[in-house]
């Protein structure tokens, strides 16, 4: 049986909703709340709760009628149950638990990593376990071995910062605005990559990443080459930032395609929006006749589609969520 589910994900500042049939998206909708905390240079967590209250009857009823589908339809609620900000989460969780419970229907809490991965469901039949799939976003970077849907080994992460909070504060530093990781993609148009070689720190263990060193080095790169006037163009220091961050994500994905032996790869968290990053993907992919399931940007970054592809998985085989569970800020894979 295919249910049919809305989903909700309210875990940052993005407040989105959904309809799902399986693994299709009859509708995703979302309200982004960017320009509300740019002026602050990140997100202000108390201020995407209420504005996560102020839009999330509105886009339930866009998204529903954007499906096309009468509440009296739906075989499920989901929404992410974290990790993320507590008072974003609670917002989604509890508007989608009252839903549910209003109209006698299980709801399901959803993994927003687990969203992310099970993201490329919506676009590709061949996304199926086992899989690599890399996961990277403004909180979380690791790499997963998919070995059946639940069934997730965490290869690697960040030691230190994410790669999306790399993306950020690089930005932030190169006076680039708020969200950092658009920002840079687009400064790097034209640029060529091998202008600077920054630093690509290699943790001791295979599958692990770590960032935080990046920034301090960019940031002495940009000093030394003012006081000397040698600054490249902006696109140039762009691409290199930029480059130095996707190096080291695609070179240790594949080497975990490479050791697991896998033939299918995916992504999912904002970063894979990057378009050196996807451009990548794709080359090293083709080299190694795997698939990619790599799913369009909009799959990529948050959105609601992605948690009812996971949502309507886990109703599909019986497993929903007790009511007495509440949202987690500090949920792990
Ligand atoms: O998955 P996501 O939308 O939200 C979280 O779960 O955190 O990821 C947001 C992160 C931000 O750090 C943002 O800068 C980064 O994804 N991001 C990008 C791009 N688009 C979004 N990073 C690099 N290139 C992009 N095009
Ligand atoms: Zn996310």
């Amino acid at each position: 049986m295919k249910p049919t589910i809305l989903a909700f994900e309210t875990s940052c500042d993005e407040t989105a909703v959904a309809v799902v049939h399986g693994d299709e998206a009859l509708s995703n909708v979302l309200s982004s709340q960017v320009d509300l905390h740019s002026r602050f240079g990140g997100v202000v967590p108390e201020v995407a709760a209420r504005a996560h209250v102020e839009s999330i009857r509105g886009l339930t009823h866009q998204a529903l009628s954007e499906a096309g589908v009468h509440p009296a339809d739906l075989d499920g609620i989901a929404a992410t149950a974290g990790p993320g900000l507590v008072g974003a989460l609670l917002v989604g969780h509890s508007f989608a638990k009252a839903t549910a419970w209003a109209r006698q229907l299980p709801f399901i809490g959803v993994d927003h990593m687990e969203g992310h991965l099970m993201a490329p469901r919506l676009q590709f039949e061949e996304f199926t376990p086992p899989a690599v799939v890399l996961l990277a976003s403004g909180g979380h970077s690791q790499i997963v071995h998919v070995t059946d849907w639940g069934e997730y080994q965490t290869l690697g992460s960040t030691i230190d910062d994410a790669a999306g909070e790399a993306f950020d504060k690089l930005a932030r530093a190169m006076g680039l605005g708020f969200p950092g990781g658009p920002a840079i993609d687009k400064a790097s148009e034209g640029g060529d990559p091998a202008t600077v070689r920054f630093p690509r720190a290699l943790p001791d263990r295979p599958f692990d990443f770590s960032f935080s060193g990046l920034k301090t080095s960019v940031v002495r790169f940009i000093e030394k080459a003012v006081a000397a006037d040698e600054l490249p163009s902006l696109p140039d220091v762009a691409a290199s930032v930029q480059e130095a961050i996707v190096d080291v994500l695609v070179d240790k994905t594949f080497e975990a395609v490479d050791q697991t032996g896998v033939l299918v790869v995916g992504g999912g968290g904002g970063v894979l929006a990057n378009r050196r990053l996807r451009a990548r993907f794709a080359e090293e992919a083709d080299k190694r006749g795997v698939t990619l399931t790599m799913p369009d940007p909009v799959l990529c970054t948050d959105n609601a589609a992605m948690i009812g592809v996971a949502g309507a998985h886990w109703l599909s085989v019986g497993r929903i969520t007790d009511w007495a569970e509440n949202a987690d800020p500090s949920l792990i894979l």
